[in-house]
């Protein structure tokens, strides 16, 4: 049978917890990738130790949101790194994801849709006029113009995205046994997928406390 497939978020500055994680997370039930995002990324060990990280599926969600040029650029300054799936956002427009398209080679680009945390009041904050759901499938139909090989929305606009854009999806978002906390659009981890997510990602609720009792209450629910 398939293994559902998790994307655990290590967010943090420290090695030792990425290290935790890492060991923690093993398990014969799941396929396990590791995301990294800004905050990794960002700290002084961090990029380095990606360098030397081997045989995992590796999620760079630093999120490039930029003109198309510092978008290319960027790629381009990662490739000493293996890296498998790279995100950036839909709404750096056409022509960044089209030329970072051209360039990713093997790295799996990623577009986000309207982040988790946000939902209609605060994009209204922000001066979109526009609901979340059309929005997401807006910008759907732009990662399928770009061909971007995934692209990242929350659960909750599976379905939408699914009608456009056919390749890979992954879920943020996810809740099982604990608090919301900064997220807004969640569901949990067995409805992700009967929405037909292809991969979800999970951060707090599996790598703060007991990461291996999260895990097997990750794996019970799922049962
Ligand atoms: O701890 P939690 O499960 O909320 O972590 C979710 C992870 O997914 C974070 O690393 C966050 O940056 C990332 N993410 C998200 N919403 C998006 C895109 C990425 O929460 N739309």
């Amino acid at each position: 049978m398939k293994k559902n497939k998790i994307f655990v978020a290590c967010d943090t500055t420290n090695i030792s917890k990425v290290k935790e994680i890492i060991k923690k997370t093993q398990n014969s039930k799941l396929e396990i990738g590791y995301k990294f995002g800004l905050e990794f990324l960002n700290s002084k060990d961090g990029r380095n130790y990606l360098t030397n990280i081997k045989n995992k599926i590796i999620f760079a969600d630093l999120k490039l949101h930029d003109i198309p040029n510092t978008c290319v650029s960027t790629i381009k300054a990662l490739k000493d790194l293996k890296i498998n799936y790279l995100t950036i956002h839909i709404s750096s427009g056409l022509k960044a994801l089209k030329a970072c398209k051209k360039i990713s080679s093997k790295i799996k680009l990623t577009g986000v849709t309207i982040l988790t945390s946000l939902d209609d009041k605060a994009l209204k904050e922000i001066g979109f006029n526009k609901q979340v759901k059309k929005l997401v499938y807006h910008q759907a139909r732009l990662a399928n113009k770009a061909k971007l090989d995934a692209i990242v929305c929350s659960a909750q606009e599976v379905s939408i995205v699914k009608k456009i854009f056919k390749k890979e999806i992954i879920t943020p978002g996810i809740r099982f046994n604990s608090k919301i906390n900064d997220q807004k659009r969640v569901l949990t981890p067995s409805q992700a997928y009967k929405k037909g997510s292809d991969w979800l990602v999970i951060g707090r609720p599996i790598t703060k406390g007991n990461i291996k009792k999260n895990i097997l209450s990750l794996i019970d629910h799922l049962n």
